[in-house]
């Protein structure tokens, strides 16, 4: 039987009240241990999803939901005041922005420890690209994970059971109860496990778009405040991009196609110009709140890139997770291809990133990791009828279905900045090893 403390917060949320952090812990603390019933932490996930939260309510349930589990540190570089960087991003297609941008933190000088997801829906996961490098694993225990950030610099690794369980348990429940969109809900998830994986900096790639969770770009930026005012009430330094996904962002779409696309960026063999932006501006922030003054940030990351530090960075990375040297230079694309072709002349004016995150998967589930889609032609390029848009790379879904997924119009569409927005914390933040200061 459940108390009347729990009724009447409830009451109090359902009526768009606030609730005090001694009565989140408690019913975080309950819904763990069972004392609380499932049903009562249904209703209130969506009295919260319709009457939202304010911040103070968001950080006391961000607390008691890293208190649930784990949390991790890395005393070797702690006690030299190095700060350790996670970067998130909200989930697109194409985005191979972390395979190259982690390993070129680290070239720079700034640890990164990145907890990953799979992928979720039509949008690809880092673990599955990663992975699908030969001997290469993402289950690190929390020990080796660790032991990988402070040795090498960089790791990305499966987020453990351990860490957060109840957002595990909250997590599920709002996917069957409807109550995923919701900032405060989202925010305290996404950031209780970057502060129990020992991030002392956290840089959020907030996607905007058809091919995001978040539509709009106005949506995508209230999520990049609430992200970047919770860290710093936790004591991290943070910023926050919203960027574009209308369309794919890298060229390559697909898990193993994404990685030889990391890896020919990275060896600068090839470098797509919107993939790069997207990487310059995540790097930079990485950078920034990684503590390394802004002057130095453009110099840095040239060097590391140009010196090839970052691609022997990537190296180290993979041969700690089971890989080799041999491994990466030898990753190539499926050789089976047949090429999208445009119907019309004219401009192509978007690409269905959902329908090409999608074909995407389905071609990988049928040829394995060396197969999925290159995008050949992006929006606002000019095409003439029968010219490629896209190449097919294995087989299982029809070159003319991924042409569907391209329009061409008659005039090219005005362009759209890559980067939106850009939310960053007070300069002044202070680390903290505690939680909430
Ligand atoms: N990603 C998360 O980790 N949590 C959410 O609630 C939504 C997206
Ligand atoms: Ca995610």
């Amino acid at each position: 039987m459940q108390d009347g403390w729990l009724r009447r917060a409830l009451e109090v949320k359902r009526d768009g009240g606030a609730l005090d952090d001694a009565t989140w812990t408690r019913i975080i603390d309950g819904y763990v241990d069972g004392s609380v019933e499932e049903a009562c932490v249904a209703a209130l996930a969506m009295a919260v999803a319709i009457r939202g939260m304010d911040l103070a309510e968001i950080a006391a349930l961000t607390e008691a939901m890293v208190r649930s589990g784990d949390v991790l540190a890395y005393p070797r570089l702690s006690e030299r005041g190095v700060r350790v960087v996670d970067k998130h991003s909200s989930g697109g297609v194409g985005d191979t922005v972390s395979l190259v941008a982690v390993p070129l933190a680290a070239a720079c000088g700034v640890p990164v420890a990145k907890l990953s997801g799979r992928a979720l829906g039509h949008t690809g996961g880092t673990l599955d690209k990663l992975e699908a490098i030969p001997g290469v694993r993402t289950d690190l225990s929390p020990a080796a994970f660790v032991a990988q950030v402070e040795g090498i610099g960089c790791a990305i690794a499966a987020q453990s059971a351990r860490l957060v369980p109840a957002d595990r348990q909250l997590y599920a429940l709002r996917d069957r109860t409807g109550t995923v969109p919701s900032t405060g809900l989202i925010a305290s998830s996404i950031v209780s496990k970057k502060i129990a994986g020992g991030a002392d900096a956290i840089v959020f790639d907030v996607k905007a778009g058809r091919g995001a969770f978040m539509r709009t770009v106005e949506d995508a930026l209230a999520l990049s405040e609430t992200l970047v005012r919770l860290a710093a009430r936790f004591g991290r330094r943070a910023s926050a991009l919203v960027s574009d996904m209308e369309e794919p962002l890298g060229a390559a779409v697909g898990t193993g196609i994404e990685a030889v696309e990391a890896r020919d960026f990275l060896r600068g063999d090839d470098r797509d110009p919107r993939l790069a932006e997207a990487i310059f501006a995540v790097v930079h922030e990485m950078l920034r709140v990684g503590g390394v003054a802004d002057e130095e940030i453009a110099p840095r990351t040239l060097d590391a890139l140009g010196s090839g530090a970052a691609y022997e960075r990537f190296v180290q990375l993979v041969e700690a997770q089971g890989g080799s040297r041999t491994t990466v230079d030898e990753l190539s694309v499926d050789g089976r291809r047949t090429s999208a072709l445009a119907g019309r002349s004219g401009f192509v004016t978007a690409i269905d990133a959902v329908a090409i995150g999608e074909q995407a998967r389905e071609l990988v589930a049928a040829g394995g990791p060396f197969a999925g889609i290159r995008i050949t032609a992006r929006v606002g390029t000019p095409v003439r009828a029968g010219e490629v848009l896209a190449e097919c790379i294995g087989d299982g879904v029809p070159a003319a279905t991924i042409a569907a997924a391209f329009t061409v119009g008659d005039a090219a569409p005005a362009a759209r900045p890559l980067v939106a927005k850009m939310v960053r914390d007070a300069q002044a933040a202070v680390p903290s090893n505690g939680l909430r200061s």
